[in-house]
């Protein structure tokens, strides 16, 4: 296991071009899976998830070559039907496969999804939505397997989902691209990440098309060809070294920035005092422009505040004058971070936001919270954070602390870095070319 040593209190300055986007280079991997034709894609990022992605598609039989930033997928036309446990245990996205695999194949198997612990993470809303399109799906605890069949294929249908998601939303498109009949997703979620889906699919023969406020209309064909297509780049590694300029008072120099696709994000920055500068289209400049004061944030599917953001916000917040107010909404258990900012002399403290109707209003399922757990956090600002010795859960809640060692006094040791590898592409290289104090060591090299 590797650990950083980060030295902090150096503003941050340079330029850094941000890298494919992960929510987008593991969908198009799963794409792939829809053709026995070769599929060629662009700016895919080094990162450990799309490395476990590469294996998930191999173990169903296809060929995976990355050279630099570009994957040829090739899949040939018998496939294997079933995901090895350990590798859907270590990604969630994992589980989009089972659109391709129905479609391909008439059966799948794959297992409870893993990924970042960031709450119960159920796919309920996926299951019901391809039991409609005519799957019949079981879950067999005994073997810790969805077991999905399909021997007829699937068929289009008007399908709502009860409340938003994300990954649902692409594994319904995937599963109806290549269905009898016209598939109607109302409810659907509008992340860019899934615009971008659309265009890969599209670019391989899909018919596929926004056709209204939250919804999806995908008309079945019988095949799809081969592509080439680049991904868009990563709009969360933006927000980082956004929040990495502010937070350390230097000022960052952003390329394939996306300034359109983080609206909600740039509003509150600039209110609380951060600085934005679009030179063009896809370079934007970040930097503090006066002392920092709080702002509240809520978090909200697309065109909200995202639930990625937040926490590197709250670190932001540290150093803001006054209270400011984090009330998390996407999942039930996105605070893992900050019990790791206090050990760093953070005051924050947990606090229950008044909702009239929780079920309704959580895009989480309410019964799926855990007794104890709060959905708001209150960061008093601004503080001096020092060193600490800390260990990170999840991959936003890593680039996090990262961010905080940046600002803290004196040196800080970052354990658990696998979980921003799953993300980050050589995260401390990058970091220290703007100029930061950290580096990469073995657990023994203390
Ligand atoms: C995706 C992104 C993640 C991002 C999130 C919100 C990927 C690989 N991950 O996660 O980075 O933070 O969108 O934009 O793209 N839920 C259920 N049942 C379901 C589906 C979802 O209860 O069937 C719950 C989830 O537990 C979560 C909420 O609904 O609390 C939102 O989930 P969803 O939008 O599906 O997020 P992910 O796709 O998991």
């Amino acid at each position: 296991m590797d650990l950083f040593v980060v030295r902090g209190s150096t503003p941050l300055s340079g330029e850094i071009t941000v890298a494919g986007a992960k929510n987008v280079a593991l969908k198009a991997f799963v794409t792939a899976l829809l053709t026995d034709s070769e599929v060629t894609l662009g700016n895919i990022p080094h990162i450990g998830d799309v490395v476990a992605m590469g294996e998930v598609i191999k173990s169903l039989g296809a060929t995976v070559d990355i050279t630099s930033h570009t994957a040829r997928i090739h899949t040939p036309k018998k496939l294997v039907s079933r995901v090895p446990l350990e590798l859907g245990a270590r990604l969630r996205a994992s589980s989009l496969v089972v659109g391709p695999l129905l479609a391909r194949v008439g059966n799948a198997m794959i297992p409870n999804p893993g990924g970042c612990r960031i709450g119960a993470r159920p796919i309920d809303r996926h299951i019901q939505g391809l039991i409609r399109m005519g799957a019949h799906i079981r879950y067999h605890s005994e073997d810790g397997y969805f077991h999905a069949q399909a021997p007829d294929g699937l068929h289009g249908v008007t399908f709502e989902f009860p409340k938003n998601t994300h990954t649902g939303t692409e594994t319904l498109i995937l599963a109806a691209v290549l269905a009898e009949g016209t598939t109607v997703l109302k409810n659907a979620a509008e992340e860019v990440e899934i615009d971008d889906l659309i265009g890969l699919l599209s670019a391989m023969g899909a018919h596929i098309r926004r056709s209204g406020a939250r919804e999806i209309t995908i008309d079945g064909v019988p095949s799809l060809h081969g592509a080439r297509y680049s991904i868009a780049p990563d709009r969360n590694e933006e927000v980082t070294f956004a929040i990495a300029a502010a937070i350390t008072n230097g000022s960052v120099v952003v390329h394939a920035s996306q300034p359109k696709a983080l609206d909600a994000f740039m509003t509150p920055v600039l209110a609380a005092g951060g600085g934005i500068q679009m030179i063009d289209a896809h370079t934007t400049r970040y930097f503090r422009k006066r002392a920092l004061v709080a702002g509240d944030i809520m978090t909200a599917p697309y065109p909200g505040f995202m639930t990625d953001w937040q926490a590197p916000w709250a670190v932001l917040m540290t150093q803001a004058r006054g209270v400011s107010t984090v009330h998390e909404t996407v999942f039930e258990s996105r605070f893992s971070y900050v019990q790791e900012l206090q050990k760093m002399g953070a005051k924050i403290a947990f606090y229950d936001p008044a909702v009239t109707n929780p079920e309704a209003f959580y895009n989480f399922n309410w019964g799926d919270r855990v007794n104890g757990h709060h959905q708001g956090i209150r960061i008093t600002g601004p503080t001096t954070l020092h060193n600490a010795i800390l260990d990170i859960t999840d991959l936003r809640a890593g680039a996090t602390l990262l961010l905080a060692a940046l600002v803290a006094e004196g040196e800080s040791f970052v354990h658990g870095v696998a979980h921003v590898d799953r993300g980050y592409e050589h995260i401390e290289d990058r970091l220290r070319a703007l100029g930061a104090h950290i580096k990469r060591i073995k657990e023994g090299d203390i």
